[in-house]
């Protein structure tokens, strides 16, 4: 067993990061990253201040879901404060970061399933959940939540081994947390500073999307489409073309791939 220290000053010693991840919030367990990370912010937490946990009793994934993270998996939450334009591009920052990490410790290529699943072998290995508090034109925070499969035998976890894999079980060896996270908080900076230059994240992300001229079923809401998920625009949201030719403009939603 890798055996990290998550603790605040492995993280921070010698980071290469401006303010991504020099201060860290960090507790062996806790409910959520994310919700620990919304209260931070609240009382004024410095930009880019990384909370980071060993296991969450409480993740939580997208649409409500419950997000298992026990020891061996990361669960990271990084407090920024945006200006407005830049909340739609969060995910492809953060999707990019998970992608070029994963590769950089690991040497395996993810792919990206819209909106913000991170896959390996088609088999989900992190999830992202970004959660912004926005008043009017101000935003209050933005919470980038990031979770990944490291050390985890799915096998102990027959409620998502058809659908989720582990670093651990596509190398066959266990893979550093903290490496990992280190190279995360900086490749989650690299992105986010090139925003302001314009378009290039997002067609990174786009081009990465393994959803796009796929046959999908979407489940958005209460509302279930089917179609081809035929591109996506720079705010995010993907196109659907339905059998019958018409358009739809998806923001959020649960994909299946379909074949
Ligand atoms: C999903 O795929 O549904 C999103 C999962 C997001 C999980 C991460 S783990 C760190 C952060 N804290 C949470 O409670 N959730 C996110």
């Amino acid at each position: 067993m890798v055996e990290d220290s998550l603790s605040p000053a492995s993280i921070t010693d010698n980071l290469e990061t401006r303010f991504i991840g020099q201060r860290v919030i960090y507790y062996p367990s806790l409910t959520s990253t994310n919700e620990v990370a919304k209260q931070a912010a609240q009382q004024g937490a410095a930009d880019g201040t990384a909370v980071i946990a060993d296991e969450q009793v409480a993740g939580k994934g997208r649409l409500k879901r419950v997000w298992l993270s026990p020891k061996g998996s990361i669960s990271l939450s990084i407090i920024l404060y945006p200006s407005l334009v830049y909340l739609p591009s969060l995910i492809m920052v953060a999707a990019l970061a998970v992608t070029h990490s994963i590769e950089e410790v690991t040497g395996l290529k993810s792919q990206l399933k819209w909106p913000n699943d991170v896959l390996v072998d088609g088999r989900k290995v992190s999830g992202i959940l970004i959660e912004n508090n926005v008043q009017g034109s101000i935003v209050n925070y933005a919470i980038i939540g990031i979770g990944v499969n490291v050390n985890l035998r799915l096998s102990d976890f027959p409620e998502i081994l058809p659908t989720a894999t582990s670093l651990s079980d596509e190398l066959g060896r266990e893979v550093s947390c903290l490496e990992l996270i280190r190279r995360l908080l900086v490749e989650i900076e690299k992105l986010y500073l090139a925003l302001p230059a314009g378009g290039s994240i997002y067609r990174e992300w786009r081009d990465n999307l393994v959803t796009l001229g796929r046959r999908v079923h979407i489940k958005s809401g209460k509302t279930d489409y089917e179609g081809i998920a035929e591109s996506v625009a720079s705010d995010g949201s993907l196109r659907l073309r339905h059998p019958d030719g018409s358009l739809t403009k998806i923001v959020a939603g649960d994909v299946t791939l379909c074949d």
